[in-house]
Formats: C-alpha cells, sequence, structure tokens
C-alpha cells in the first residue's frame, strides 16, 4: 500500500521506518527541514535502538522517503497517518493544536475514499469531532489506531505489539487497516472510534498507576524496614497483579505517563467528575521525583557546599527522551537550591543543556561527572552506568560518598561493601540510617 505519515518524531519515525519494512510504500512528512534533511541521510534527531538502520535499509531500496510539508509534489497515498504531538497545556489539558493543523492539511490533499487513521494520543471524543468537521463530506474515512510503543523498545513493540486497536465506523475501512498490519500476528480489536481513544488514555493512565502505587508502598517499605524489591517479587507473582511496571523509584517521565494522566485530572471538572484517584497518582510522582532533595537536605548543612552528579538523563535508558525526565526536574531543584550540579547522560547531554542551560554543568565521562562529588544520583539505569567501574567511582568522590540508586537497580550488599553511603528507594535503608552523617 502506499501511505504517508506525517509528523516525524518518536512515534511517526519509527512508524515510518516499520510499515516500509512490512513492504509498504511510505513518505514521512513534517514541518521541521531539519527533520526531513537528517532522515533523508539516515541520521535521525532521535535515538531509537534499530531505527538508523532500517530507514537505511528501506530508503535505498526506495520504499521508504521524507519530504517537507510544503513540497509540490504531493501523494499522500490510500492512508495517511497522524503522528504529530499532543503536548500538554500549562493546565494540563491536552493541546490539540498540531493535530488541527495537519489534520486540515492531510483532508485538503487527500483522495475521495482513503483513510485518515490517527496514531497520536488525542483525548476521547477528538476522532468524532474530525470526523464530522473534516471527513465526512469529503468521503473520507477516519480511523483510530492508537500507538503503544515504548521508546528505547519501540522497533520491536511495532512488529510484535501486545494488541493493535482499529476503531472506525466503517467496516471496509478497518479491514484495509487490518491490511496495513498483515505481517504483525498481534491481537486485533475493532472497537468504535471513541472507545480506542479511550483505551488508549486508560492504559497509561493504569500503567501510571501502578508505578505510584510501588512507590507509595516502598514509602512504607522504607519506614518498616522492608526490601521493596522482595515485595514487588511476591506481588508480581499473583498473575491478578503481574510484575511489570512494579519497580519502585523516582516516578515515571516521558512524554506519555504524566501527559495522559494529567489529560484525565484537568479534562474532569469539564464533565462533573473528580478525579481522585489519578490526581493521587501525579502527586505521588512528583513527591518521588524529589527523594535527592529531601536527602540532601537531611545530611547536609548547607546546601551551597554540597558538590551532586547526576547520572543519566533521559526518562529510562536506550532512549534521549527529556521530556518530564525526573532527572531535569531534580537537576532543576537542586540548582535553584545552590548545589553544584554536574550531569552525564550517554545521549542526552545535549538535549539535556539545551533544557538546563548553564545552571548546571556537562560533564562527558562518567568518570570525570563522579570525580569529587559528595553524592551521586542514579537516575537513569543504562548498561553503561550500571556497568561501571564502582570502585574507581568511589574513591574518586568526596565525603560522605552517598550513592542514591533511584531506579533499584544495584546491589546494595556490595555498594555497602565498597563503601558507600548506598540509599535506594524502599529498600530499608533509608536516609533515616544516614543520621550519624552530617555534612
Ligand atoms: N513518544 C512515544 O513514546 C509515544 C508513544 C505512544 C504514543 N505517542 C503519541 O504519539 C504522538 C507523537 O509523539 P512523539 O513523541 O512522536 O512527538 P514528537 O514531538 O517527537 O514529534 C512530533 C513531530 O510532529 C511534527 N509536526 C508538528 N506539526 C506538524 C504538522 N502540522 N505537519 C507535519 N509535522 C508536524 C513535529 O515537527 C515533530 O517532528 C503523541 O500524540 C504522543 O502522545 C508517543
Amino acid at each position: 500500500m502506499k501511505i504517508s505519515v506525517i509528523g516525524m518524531g518518536y512515534a511517526g519515525a519509527v512508524t515510518s521506518a516499520c510499515l516500509a519494512e512490512l513492504g509498504h510504500y511510505v513518505t514521512g512528512y513534517d514541518i521541521d527541514h531539519r527533520r526531513i534533511n537528517s532522515l533523508n541521510s539516515f541520521k535521525p534527531q532521535i535515538f531509537e535502538p534499530g531505527l538508523e538502520k532500517l530507514i537505511e535499509k528501506n530508503c535505498e531500496i526506495k520504499r521508504l522517503k521524507f519530504q517537507h510539508v510544503d513540497d509540490s509534489d504531493l501523494d499522500l497515498g490510500e492512508i495517511t497517518i497522524i503522528t504529530v504531538g499532543t503536548p500538554s497545556d500549562p493546565n494540563g489539558s491536552p493541546n490539540l493544536e498540531y493535530i488541527w493543523k495537519s489534520v486540515e492539511w492531510a483532508t485538503e490533499h487527500l483522495q475521495q475514499n482513503s483513510i485518515l487513521l490517527m496514531r497520536s494520543t488525542v483525548q476521547p471524543g477528538t476522532g468524532d469531532l474530525i470526523s464530522t468537521r473534516f471527513c465526512e463530506n469529503k468521503n473520507i474515512n477516519y480511523i483510530s489506531c492508537p500507538e503503544f510503543l515504548k521508546e528505547g523498545e519501540a522497533v520491536s513493540d511495532f512488529f510484535t505489539p501486545d494488541r493493535i486497536i482499529i476503531g472506525g465506523n466503517n467496516s471496509d475501512a478497518i479491514e484495509k487497516v487490518v491490511d496495513l498490519h498483515s505481517g504483525i500476528s498481534s491481537p486485533i480489536i475493532k472497537t468504535k472510534i471513541i472507545a480506542a481513544e479511550m483505551i488508549k488514555f486508560a492504559s497509561n493512565a493504569f500503567l501510571a498507576t501502578k508505578i505510584s502505587f510501588i512507590n507509595e508502598m516502598a514509602n512504607f517499605c522504607e519506614a518498616w524496614g522492608a526490601d521493596v524489591d522482595d515485595v514487588k517479587e511476591g506481588l508480581g507473582l499473583d498473575h491478578r497483579i503481574g510484575k511489570s511496571f512494579l519497580n519502585a523509584g523516582v516516578g515515571f517521565g516521558g512524554s506519555c505517563l504524566p501527559k495522559e494522566t494529567r489529560a484525565f485530572t484537568s479534562l474532569a471538572s469539564n464533565y462533573g467528575i473528580k478525579s481522585n484517584l489519578l490526581e493521587s497518582v501525579l502527586e505521588v510522582n512528583e513527591y518521588q521525583s524529589q527523594i535527592p532533595f529531601r536527602i540532601i537536605k537531611d545530611v547536609f548543612a548547607d546546601m551551597n557546599n554540597v558538590k551532586v552528579g547526576i547520572l543519566g538523563m533521559s526518562f529510562k535508558p536506550n532512549t534521549d527522551d527529556i521530556r518530564e525526565s525526573p532527572s531535569i526536574k531534580i537537576a532543576q531543584t537542586l540548582s535553584k537550591l545552590g548545589c553544584q550540579v554536574s550531569c552525564f547522560d550517554p545521549v542526552s547531554n545535549q538535549k539535556s543543556e539545551e533544557k538546563l542551560g548553564s545552571t548546571v554543568k556537562f560533564e562527558t565521562s562518567i568518570e570525570n561527572l563522579t570525580t569529587n562529588k559528595n553524592i551521586i544520583l542514579l537516575m537513569t539505569p543504562w548498561e553503561i552506568i550500571l556497568n561501571s567501574n564502582w570502585h574507581q567511582i568511589f574513591e574518586s568522590m568526596i565525603d560522605p560518598k552517598i550513592l542514591f540508586d533511584g531506579r533499584n537497580s544495584l546491589d546494595p550488599a556490595i555498594m555497602k561493601n565498597i563503601g558507600f553511603n548506598y540509599i535506594g528507594v524502599g529498600r530499608g535503608i533509608s536516609s533515616s540510617h544516614l543520621d550519624h552523617l552530617s555534612w
């Protein structure tokens, strides 16, 4: 099939390359010339394992190309997929500015009987509105087929998703979107547009709830001296609960979970609903992201003297995405309070520097980052960070040599044995055990 994809960010670049790999002829469009140029030279501006190779291969066999929306030779094909960004407004409600612009542009150029497929995450109700406002009078079929990729594993997620949700009003259009996915053997759920939109929102809100739940349990574990990892093991073996998304830590970030959870809480009042549960999920998440601040406040008499090294800036490993990353939030908090903050990330130093400016220092190696620091905050468990020479790091630090493991990804016994004042999240080795330290 001939396909166009609008919006070449994380979701769009992966969708384009993977659909081409399935055998479709794909053109990816964006409003950003630099993005288009970098994709046409096989160097995407985003870091996603496996993506670069897939782009190069499919461009070379002429199944994939990238164009600017203003190019004159437009041919959107049988299906146009929207993957533009849907950020939050400052009050938390979804901002659909990019959606309206891209839908307007696409429906102007689409042929009759073609399909407009929404892969961006839009609040329930948006699809029916687009369908009546932009599609019906032009005989264009609207389909909601939400994106569920996980950054860092997006390419494999595309080919082996847990499910494919296809929401639409026209059965021929739904079947065509089923065909679009042929080659992928995951379950397909065919539903109404509004249900497809709700499934996406509800999935992210549930995952966020799971994380905040385990984080709250971690805080109780900390108080009572239990290890939350043992608790996770016992909880997760109950098949009604499952182990995934039960890792305690400094909270969730990224472009999806915070945004979609906030959308529920900010839109609730429009419908006379009070979203008590999801408001608490966000509150717990905010509280978790500030754990390093509370540790530093407890241990050090004067914030101005504290030398902090932050290891990992992306919101999780294997991506350069720093949107709503806990590392960014804590770097901002600590530098505002006067701490001397240095940061290192294997791939997102530049993006983080653009965001944080000169308020913090960026280092190009783990060794430089950890040298002469009082406290190291391990925020993103990249393999390269976990496999560091921790003995060397310990030697390079200055007292009180605190290692805060914000993702519980190191062995506490080994780290304590090396000599670190190790603190995890809910591992029963709380900052109250650092009472003897006073700096
Ligand atoms: N990133 C993820 O992990 C992920 C996962 C699931 C769902 N989603 C959803 O997918 C959507 C896209 O997310 P993303 O992370 O890829 O966003 P992004 O910000 O990385 O990329 C959006 C792209 O759209 C382009 N764009 C904006 N307006 C345009 C227009 N009118 N025409 C053409 N291009 C335009 C931008 O220049 C940018 O390149 C969002 O709704 C998001 O919630 C993202």
